[in-house]
């Protein structure tokens, strides 16, 4: 489908991420248990995708599992994972064919064994796609994320392999599950809450911020493009002055 007429083509953010929040209160409001929210909200998540692919977005980013949320009951802990290694089972080819390259931050081994092989098998089966980079956050959390990069760089340090002064912002990235992948231009944040929730702490410095009441599993194309329309009204600064428009 392509681009609604009034978005801009050249200002279409290239990196979305998106808090997909409000399963659980969706499934509630309609007499379902919780799991039912989780799994039409993995129905909005392929649609997004796809979505974000035909508007020329060239990588999503979403947080799936947060560090956190093993803290539930271990029940719905265990659909989630379940739910996750069906989604890649199930939609594998067709994301192949449609040149998603998939990707995975967190840390992934505390994952159950099998989620992580189908982790794997899309991870190198996609590596070379480049229609639009795709990455699920599972088990993510930024402060592990950071204090990770921090055992990192201080072991080369202990080791006499870096000087403690080298240690620089460009350094410190290469250190984060993100290495290599822009920061996200747009976050989006659905079903009303207005908290990261340990999400992307670094890398959404100076990330536009979009918050919608509307629950993840009701979140479609309408909304998305709701949502890019805010974007594209934005001015980002990066902490410069506009330039003044001459008369
Ligand atoms: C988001 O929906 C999905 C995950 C955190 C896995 P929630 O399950 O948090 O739904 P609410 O916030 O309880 O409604
Ligand atoms: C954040 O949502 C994590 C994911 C969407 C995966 P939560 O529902 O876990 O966040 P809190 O607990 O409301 O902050
Ligand atoms: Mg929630």
């Amino acid at each position: 489908m392509n681009l609604p007429l009034d978005l801009e083509p050249q200002r279409i953010p290239q990196h979305l991420a998106i808090i997909m929040d409000g399963n659980g209160r969706w499934a509630t409001n309609q007499g379902l248990p919780r799991i039912a929210g989780h799994r039409q909200g993995a129905k909005t998540l392929k649609e997004i995708l796809r979505c974000c692919k035909d508007w020329g977005i060239k990588a999503l980013t979403v947080y799936a599992f947060s560090t956190e949320n093993w803290q539930r009951p271990l029940q719905e802990v265990n659909f989630l994972m379940r739910l996750f290694e069906r989604f890649l089972r199930r939609e594998l080819a067709e994301m192949y064919q449609e040149g998603v390259k998939l990707s995975f931050i967190g840390d992934l081994s505390a994952l159950p064994p099998s989620l992580q092989t189908e982790i794997e098998h899309s991870t190198v089966k996609t590596a070379n796609n480049q229609a639009i980079h795709f990455t699920l956050a599972i088990n993510y959390g930024s402060r592990n994320e950071i204090t990770r990069a921090c055992h990192q760089i201080a072991a080369l340090v202990e080791q006499g392999k870096l000087n403690a002064a080298a240690v620089n912002e460009q350094l410190v990235e290469q250190y984060l599950y993100t290495v290599n992948t822009s920061p996200p231009d747009l976050l989006i944040r659905t079903s009303g809450e207005m908290r990261l929730s340990n999400f992307l702490l670094w890398q959404l410095a100076y990330t536009e911020m979009y918050f919608t009441d509307i629950f993840w599993p009701d979140f479609d194309r309408e909304e998305l493009y709701k949502a890019l329309l805010s974007y594209q009204q934005r001015d980002r600064r990066f902490g410069k002055v506009k330039p003044l428009l001459s008369a």
